[in-house]
């Protein structure tokens, strides 16, 4: 798992002019981050893939910039994978019936890139699939705090992607490193991630994972910078923690029969 993440219309990855392959990333443990959702997004032309996590046996997290596109007919989440290029017995493969795009979303900007996914059934939960807490409103990391992320990511800046569950460990910076390097930081709303080694950091692929600190989701892979490892940045997960309980508590209004928007 690697470098940089996403792109957006201001940040688009190009490949790194430095050495072939990036060292800090390491394979996980299977099946030791049961809450890992590995995302098949599927437009008419292409396939493409995304990270996410799961916060309830019928809802996913992940990053708005994965599932943006107008011209996505299905995103499907795949849990329990360890390797993804495989048929692995503990994997459970359910649809997603509702995107949840945070309304205040802008591809121009990557501001608010969080999207609450709505499984088509539960998953079911079991030592391959759990779901993982979030942090509350008024749960912070600080600069200093060490944390992991992981993804089915490429390991280097070329394709192809990861097919094995890949992990790093990752140091919450200060603010005032990504204001220098991301013209719309907002410290309230994002967080300011990375090794200062520039030897670590999520790929693209990665986009939407989760950053795990202290045993809780407290960000997920949003944006890197062209031709750099450093510093990247992470949705706040903590800022959006009312917006996400509200659009869970609809989940049920939209299941009973006869409602206006219930499948
Ligand atoms: C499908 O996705 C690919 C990249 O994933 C993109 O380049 C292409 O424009 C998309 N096509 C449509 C019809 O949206
Ligand atoms: C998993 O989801 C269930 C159902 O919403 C919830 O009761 C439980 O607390 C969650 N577990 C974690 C670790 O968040």
């Amino acid at each position: 798992m690697l470098l940089l993440l996403l792109l957006t219309n201001a940040f688009v990855l190009l490949p790194w002019a430095g050495a072939g392959r990036i060292t800090g990333g390491r394979e996980a443990v299977a099946h030791s981050r049961p809450y890992m959702a590995f995302l098949k997004i599927k437009n008419a032309t292409k396939t493409s893939r995304c990270g996410g996590f799961l916060i309830r046996p019928d809802a996913v997290l992940s990053a708005a910039h994965c599932v943006y596109n107008k011209g996505i007919v299905k995103v499907t989440v795949i849990l329990g994978a360890h390797n993804i290029s495989r048929k692995e017995p503990s994997q459970q493969k359910i649809s997603v019936v509702k995107r949840f795009i945070h309304p205040e979303y802008s591809g121009k900007d990557g501001k608010n890139d969080i999207v609450l996914l709505k499984l088509k059934k539960k998953a079911k939960i079991n030592e391959y699939v759990q779901n993982i807490s979030f942090a509350k409103e008024n749960e912070h990391v600080r600069a200093g705090d060490l944390c992991t992320v992981s993804g089915w990511g490429r390991t280097s800046l070329y394709p192809p992607p990861s097919d094995v569950l890949m992990e790093v460990e990752l140091k919450v910076q200060k603010a005032k490193i990504c204001q220098q390097f991301f013209r719309n930081y907002q410290p309230q709303s994002m967080i300011c991630v990375g090794d200062e080694n520039r030897k670590k950091s999520p790929q693209r692929g990665d986009s939407g994972g989760p950053l795990v600190c202290n045993k809780k989701a407290h960000g997920i892979v949003s944006r890197g910078i062209k031709l750099r490892f450093f510093p990247e940045l992470f949705t706040r997960i903590s800022h959006f923690e009312p917006w996400i309980h509200e659009k869970l508590r609809s989940f049920a209004i939209q299941d009973i029969p006869g409602s206006p928007s219930s499948k």
